[in-house]
């Protein structure tokens, strides 16, 4: 890969910044190394909750950088908190986007003041701080979005306006979430065939026309054409048809992943050493998984946001005993609403011989072992890009935002996937993951969880559709 030439005071200096939530850290840091590697100067901006937490899941030095790699803080305005969960991501949406701008001016203009690094030149930031486009005006600098979502689930974002005009939401009421209404089938979104109002991102399932979410969502969509561009964490012949749809409202779109991939050409050890992983990780589950026959393991992960009731736990608990599979199940420490997660102890002594159950996994790692038969997921998009490239078929079970457009995505467009009920029951759960493992349909998602790993590899490889759109990237709106 080639990379600009100069000197330190003379390189471009790319300000990143992620919203503040784990499946938007990872994605931006592996841009930022990138943009490292490409020859920028990079300050990688954290809230101060989740450097705190940062700092406590991979050690005090962790975060020091490189002499031109640095991590800067800013506040995210919620309430000081010593917690290691997630934090209430409406909360965290309405404070970063009525209290962020200020300290992040601060932060350029301290930056720019210091006389160390090389003057800030462009600002990369996540598409929900969109603050920050304000930040960037005020200092004459070029910006680009940064959507961490899948385009598929982005389409469904920029279809929110129209839903409301029509008079599709707000619901009138909440029965209708079960009541057949959510599979009315919406005819006009181009690169959407079929698609119906179930597999668009959640924040329609609302009876409010002044939910905080919905009408965020929208703000965010109509604030993208002050940015110069849009990067997408997808590539090209996964999300062809959406993306043509996408590029007749937003002309710059730039298709630069999957990042995981694209970071293989990252060859600073002390880069790739910084991790952006907000849980300690259990790295045993590898030695464990290294015993296992190939594609004999069921792998259960809900990502960093979704919770479930302690009666959905005890479901896919049974559900998994049932199917007498080996699994690995990442029962993150507050992913039960209101209380620690307790499993039977029937399960647990059923299961303790061919199960592994941890808090946090090195999850790329583990989509990646040769054990790995298949994934249980919330269809985060980040669990969806590291199972395509682990060609891993994956049950869905999405929880909220555009998990909902991926599980579509996944199950009918991409044929990888297939879905399980939101009140989910065992047995269903036992079929599935039989299905998954042994049956027909099974081997068929595993065929095309193969190909979409393939056309992953492609796109990624040396002048690859991704590989190229860094480039183009770099050229038309970082340096300019
Ligand atoms: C979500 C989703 O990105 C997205 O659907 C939505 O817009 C809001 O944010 P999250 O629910 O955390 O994030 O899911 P996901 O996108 O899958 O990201 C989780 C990340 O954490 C992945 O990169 C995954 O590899 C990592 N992870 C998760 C681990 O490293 N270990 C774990 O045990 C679990």
């Amino acid at each position: 890969m080639g990379s600009i030439a100069g000197n330190d005071e003379n390189k471009p200096h790319a300000v990143c910044i992620p919203y503040p939530a784990q499946g938007h850290i990872n994605p931006m840091l592996k841009l930022a190394k990138l943009l490292h590697h490409k020859g920028f100067h990079i300050t990688f901006v954290n809230t101060e909750y989740n450097h705190r937490r940062l700092l406590k899941s991979l050690g005090p030095s962790a975060l020091d950088g490189l002499p031109d790699f640095r991590f800067a803080t800013i506040p995210d305005g919620l309430p000081p908190s010593d917690a290691d969960s997630t934090q209430d991501i409406l909360s965290l949406c309405a404070s970063t986007t009525t209290t962020c701008l200020e300290p992040f001016c601060e932060l350029l203009s301290e930056i720019n003041r210091s006389g160390g690094p090389p003057p800030v030149s462009c600002i990369v930031s996540d598409v929900a701080m969109n603050f920050t486009l304000t930040a960037a005006e005020r200092f004459g600098l070029p910006e680009v979005l940064f959507c961490t979502a899948s385009a598929c689930g982005l389409l469904g974002y920029t279809q929110y306006r129209r839903l409301r005009e029509k008079g599709y939401i707000p619901l009138k009421d909440m029965s209708q979430v079960t009541n057949g209404y959510l599979e009315t089938i919406i005819d006009w979104v181009p690169g959407m065939k079929d698609i119906q109002l179930k597999d668009f991102p959640s924040f329609i399932r609302t009876t409010d026309p002044k939910d905080f979410m919905f009408n965020f969502l929208i703000q965010l969509i109509d604030n993208i054409p002050r940015a110069k561009g849009l990067i997408i964490n997808t590539f090209d012949a996964l999300e062809h048809d959406v993306l043509v749809g996408l590029s007749t409202m937003f002309p710059r779109i730039y298709t630069i992943g999957p990042l995981h991939l694209m970071a293989n050409y990252i060859h600073d050890e002390r880069l790739n050493a910084i991790s952006s992983s907000l849980w300690k990780e259990e790295s045993e589950c590898m030695k464990w998984l290294d015993q296992k026959e190939p594609q004999s393991v069921v792998y259960v992960n809900f990502g960093s946001i979704t919770v479930v009731t302690a009666q959905q736990l005890t479901e896919f608990a049974w559900g998994l005993a049932n199917s007498k599979k080996p699994f690995l199940w990442v029962i993150r420490p507050d992913i039960v609403v209101g209380e620690s997660a307790m499993l039977p102890p029937e399960f647990l002594a059923e299961t303790k011989d061919r199960s592994m159950m941890i808090g946090w996994c090195p999850q790329e790692q583990v989509l990646n072992h040769s054990a790995i038969g298949g994934f249980l997921t919330h269809s985060g998009w980040n669990s969806t890009l590291e199972s395509i490239v682990g060609g891993v078929p994956v049950i869905c079970w999405p929880f909220f935002a555009e998990q909902q457009t991926n599980c579509r995505f996944s199950c009918v467009e991409w044929g990888m996937g297939m879905e399980i009920d939101n009140n989910v029951k065992r047995d269903e759960m036992e079929l599935l993951v039989r299905e998954m493992m042994d049956g027909e349909k099974g081997k068929k998602m595993k065929e095309k969880a193969l190909e979409w790993k393939k056309k992953a590899e492609d796109a990624t490889a040396y002048e690859g559709s991704a590989y190229l759109n860094l480039d183009k990237l770099i050229k038309e709106v970082l340096l300019q």
